[in-house]
């Protein structure tokens, strides 16, 4: 399979967010990464409901919903309403990892795990076959724009080495720092879905940064 790009909202222009959303609709991306942020699991607060509404939209794409809040089963059928098609939760932010990712895909969506810098991949060993995105973050949660961690090259091939011997079929997805340098690279290690924010919107010509990404 060719790897999937994901472009993330969070670093677009939100004044001029519908061309955008139509820059995205009509590039190579696969996904739109859609940053939520509550402001107590992460320091930062971001956007939520009424605004991936709107998006939804106008959206062609699949979106990629990455929830950076605490008790995020208490929103589950929320985002399924406001159209995400995936749901990511942090591992971080779930005392029962397997009943939430067992009720988003109860609601008919495909359910996402992400995993912090300090956060080892095989914390995951009993659930892998229950997951259909594993989301390995390569910067600290919160903030578009940071630099990127090295260390993630590591957790990357341990993860596909642990997805192999589990004989599950997820998605690794790289969120945090991903650019036109470091992307190569990613997908050498066995990265599925690289999402970007800054590397896209605040390039020169983020529909060619997005080609560039995915034919690399
Ligand atoms: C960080 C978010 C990322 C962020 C990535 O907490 O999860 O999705 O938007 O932005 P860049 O690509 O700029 O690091
Ligand atoms: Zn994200």
């Amino acid at each position: 399979m060719k790897h999937l790009i994901a472009p993330s909202i969070l670093a677009a222009d939100f004044g001029n967010l519908k061309s955008e959303i139509n820059m995205v609709n009509n590039s190579e991306a696969d996904w739109f990464h859609l940053d939520v942020m509550d402001g107590v699991f992460v320091p930062n607060i971001s956007f939520g409901i009424p605004v991936i509404k709107s998006i939804q939209r106008e959206a062609k794409k699949k979106l990629d919903v990455h929830l950076m809040i605490i008790e995020p089963d208490r929103y589950i059928n929320t985002f399924k309403e406001v159209g995400a098609n995936i749901l990511t939760v942090h591992f971080e932010a779930c005392n029962h990892l397997h009943r939430t990712i067992h009720a988003i895909k109860q609601e008919g969506m495909k359910a996402g795990v992400a995993l912090n810098p300090h956060t080892p991949v095989n914390v995951l060993s009993d659930i892998l076959e229950d997951l259909d995105l594993v989301c390995i973050m390569s910067v600290n949660p919160g903030f578009g724009g940071q630099k990127f961690i090295e260390k993630t090259y590591h957790k990357i091939k341990e993860l596909k080495k642990l997805r192999e011997e589990s004989n599950s079929n997820f998605l690794i997805e790289i969120d945090g720092g991903v650019n036109t340098e470091n992307a190569s690279k990613l997908i050498n290690a066995g990265a599925d879905v690289l999402v970007a924010g800054n590397s896209v919107f605040k390039s020169n010509n983020p529909t060619e940064t997005i080609k560039k990404l995915k034919n690399i």
